[in-house]
């Protein structure tokens, strides 16, 4: 499917542009945002490569993910989320909102989309995050959206120059159709 835009009470997710740029590196080229994913800080000069690639990955069928800009109501990108597809219907789900708009509820509401798009529209059965230990927003966003625990996966990620363990979750197709909140629609 391309292109897709999901519309929700404050954010769109849409595929991402070139101009997405400068407010893409508020994301990927902040530490303070980077230092709970699974990469360190990049340039201005490598996101850019980096974003081109993801433009044109976005292109091909089938899609290996769906990976999204959250844009607020200016259409200014303010982060991204993606659900990486894995086999037997299954996903992962990643997420970053820059540091000036946490606190929102921006990535609970981008998470609670994408997982809309992901049981009703792509038919995953199974929709998994891992975050960090030391990662509480993230954590409450999932237990929110009522993800279950599953453990704990050690020396999960190498990032900051060292090894992180992940704690892992995951949602079924059934118990998100019982839960889940109102959310979007998918034009
Ligand atoms: C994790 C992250 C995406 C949350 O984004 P956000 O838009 O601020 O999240 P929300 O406003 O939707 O809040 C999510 C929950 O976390 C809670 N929260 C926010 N900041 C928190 C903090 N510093 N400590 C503990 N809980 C926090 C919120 O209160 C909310 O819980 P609630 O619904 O029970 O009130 C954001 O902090 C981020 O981009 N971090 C860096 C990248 C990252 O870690 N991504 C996830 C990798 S697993």
């Amino acid at each position: 499917m391309f292109p897709i835009v999901i519309t929700g009470p404050r954010l769109t997710l849409r595929e991402f542009r070139s101009n997405d740029l400068d407010a893409s590196m508020a994301v990927v080229g902040d530490p303070d945002v980077t230092r709970t994913l699974s990469f360190d800080p990049r340039s201005r000069t490598d996101q850019a490569q980096r974003l081109q690639q993801d433009i044109t990955r976005a292109q091909t069928q089938p899609r290996p993910d769906y990976y999204l800009a959250i844009a607020n109501s200016t259409d200014l990108l303010v982060g991204f989320v993606r659900i990486g597809l894995g086999r037997d219907q299954s996903g992962e789900l990643g997420y970053a909102v820059r540091r000036d708009d946490w606190g929102k509820g921006y990535a609970t509401e981008a998470a609670a989309l994408m997982l809309n798009f992901g049981f009703e529209k792509l038919r995953l059965h199974r929709i998994q995050a891992a975050c960090g230990p030391d990662n509480h927003a993230s954590q409450r966003l999932l237990a929110r959206l009522t993800f279950t625990p599953e453990g704990r996966i050690r020396d999960h990620v190498f990032t900051d120059g060292a090894w992180r363990d992940s704690l892992l979750y995951s949602i079924l197709d059934h118990e998100w159709a019982d839960q889940r909140p109102p959310t979007g629609r998918v034009r």
